[in-house]
């Protein structure tokens, strides 16, 4: 296990409520938030982190010429917080091959869809249009394949005929606030661990839904 396995990095882009979820789970939690990082400079959740007293930083994708120098200085940016996981929070980036296998194991992103349904962009309006009548939020761990890395926990909400995007996108949330900060703490506790594509908990290999909290 890696030494500071309770020492995690938020990547995000935008509003942070899941961070602020994390951040407030770390008051009475088993892990400790060492920093934030944001692609852009405007994004809410740096103010979130810097009410809360936590190191933010942006490294803004516009500034580099390629993906690869871009995950280098993000590389860079997030070992001198040495952490031992890498949560990725509304992080809009898509991160290269290299970066994924330096944090091999040690990287969780939370999807807006009951994976391996939907991946990509645009979830809520994608199940309303197919007509779904269940969605959901996935934990996985991050793999080379977008949204593909096995998932670790799942929650699922009933879609009501009066549903619209912005209301799935709020219940998701409510869901997510939860879910996150809970698989974090599993990870700190040392209870999660990526074995090739297979995602164990308690050394228990977790089915392609993951684990159901409700
Ligand atoms: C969440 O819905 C998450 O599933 C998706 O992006 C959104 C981020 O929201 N990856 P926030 O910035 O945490 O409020």
């Amino acid at each position: 296990m890696h030494n500071n396995h309770r020492s995690i990095v938020v990547l995000i882009s935008g509003n942070g409520s899941n961070l602020q979820a994390i951040m407030d789970n770390s008051a009475n939690g088993n892990y400790r938030i060492s920093g934030v990082i944001s692609n852009k400079a405007d994004a809410y959740g740096l103010i979130r982190a810097q009410q809360s007293n936590i190191a933010t930083q942006v490294i803004d994708h516009k500034q580099y010429a390629s993906r690869d120098l871009f995950d280098n200085a993000l590389t860079k940016a997030i070992d001198e917080y040495n952490p031992g996981l890498i949560v990725l929070a509304g992080f809009m980036r898509i991160l290269g091959a290299d970066f994924v296998k330096h944090y091999q194991g040690r990287i969780l992103n939370i999807h807006p869809s009951l994976l391996p349904a939907y991946p990509g962009t645009n979830t809520h309006q994608r199940v309303l249009d197919a007509g779904e009548k269940q969605h959901g939020v996935s934990v996985h761990f991050v793999t080379e394949e977008l949204d593909g890395g096995p998932v670790i926990a799942q929650e699922a909400i009933a879609i009501e005929p009066s549903d619209d995007a912005d209301s799935l996108a709020e219940k998701i949330h409510q869901k997510e606030h939860i879910l996150y900060p809970t698989v974090v703490s599993w990870f700190a506790d040392g209870r999660l661990r990526l074995d090739g594509n297979d995602a164990y908990l308690n050394e228990r290999l977790l089915p392609e839904s993951g684990e159901r909290l409700s």
